[in-house]
């Protein structure tokens, strides 16, 4: 694990480096919307997407260097998401990645241009991405819009907000965390695998571990969500129960739901065997998410 724990650290300052070229200056002008950008992307964050965009390269045998691209495109997107998200109009933070959110530090209005310019940094970055035999520009595009479109992450964010104080049930949750969350992990590892130059067959296991992955990891942020403290997770714990959001937790209660991550995590590991050794990265990345802390 201390392995992976450096892995992980290491990954996550090439991600920071390549996104600091990738991203205009905080003085650019108008200088705001490029220093606004700037505090979302670097107040900190797991890189979690970026990461799976690596190592799915690397099981494949693929250059890590063809990956970076998409790698911070992916993160831009999510990144996005979040500045959005905590909107008031959405779930209302006031703390993201351990520091104010966005809104709070420029204004509302600026927030909304701030997310709006994130996801369209992401597609300038990832239009930068090497083809590949297999795959080429309009592939990348297509996957990564498909994911952050109204049927998959703004779907998902659609669901989520029209289920508030509404009782779901378990199917209809696994749809909210399907297209919110577990999408963009798809795509993440699927990016990855397609700078490698995938066979059909590699990408297709990633896409089921990734699928398998994602809801496991939604699960689990939804039990942090009741267990964690605001310090550790660097966003206001307890908000979803304060907002009478349906989450796994709140259905099943949290030793079902810790069980259902489990099962989902082993799922995905299962999916990994036509990858071989390769895959090893990626199983410990699977095991260190079930167990985290934040
Ligand atoms: C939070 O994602 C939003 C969800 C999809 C649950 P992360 O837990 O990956 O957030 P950061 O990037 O580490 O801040
Ligand atoms: C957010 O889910 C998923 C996104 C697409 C941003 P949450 O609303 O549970 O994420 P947190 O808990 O605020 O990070
Ligand atoms: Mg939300
Ligand atoms: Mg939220
Ligand atoms: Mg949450």
């Amino acid at each position: 694990m201390s392995d992976l724990k450096s892995y992980l650290t290491a990954t996550a300052s090439r991600i920071d480096a390549a996104m600091d070229g990738f991203l205009p200056t905080a003085k650019t002008r108008p200088a705001t919307i490029h220093s606004a950008m700037r505090y979302s992307v670097f107040a900190g964050g797991k890189r979690l997407r970026p990461v799976l965009c690596l190592a799915a390269n690397a099981a494949c045998g693929g250059d890590s260097e063809n990956a970076l691209a998409p790698a911070c495109a992916l993160e831009l997107m999510h990144t996005y998401s979040l500045v959005h998200d905590d909107l008031p109009a959405m779930d209302d933070d006031d703390l993201r990645r351990g520091r104010p959110t966005c809104h709070k530090v420029y204004g509302e209005g600026m927030a909304v241009l701030t997310g709006d310019a994130l996801l369209t940094q992401a597609f300038i970055v990832l239009a930068q991405t090497p083809e590949t035999k297999r795959y080429s520009t309009r592939d990348f595009i297509t996957e990564l819009a498909e994911t952050g479109g109204s049927e998959k992450l703004i779907g998902g964010q659609v669901l989520d907000l029209e289920g508030e104080a509404k009782p779901l049930t378990k199917r209809d949750l696994v749809r909210i965390h399907e297209a919110k969350t577990a999408a963009l992990l798809t795509s993440s590892l699927r990016l990855g695998a397609m700078t490698a130059n995938a066979t059909p067959r590699k990408l297709e296991a990633l896409t089921t571990f990734g699928h398998h992955l994602g809801l496991a990891f939604q699960v689990i942020d939804d039990i942090l969500d009741v267990t964690q403290t605001t310090e550790m997770l660097g966003k206001t714990a307890g908000k979803d129960e304060a907002v009478e959001k349906s989450t796994y937790p709140a259905i099943l209660g949290l030793d079902k739901s810790r069980k259902e991550a489990a099962r989902l995590t082993k799922a995905a590991m299962k999916a990994l065997q036509p990858l071989g050794k390769k895959a090893t990265r990626l199983e410990q990345i699977a095991t260190y998410l079930l167990d985290r802390e934040y």
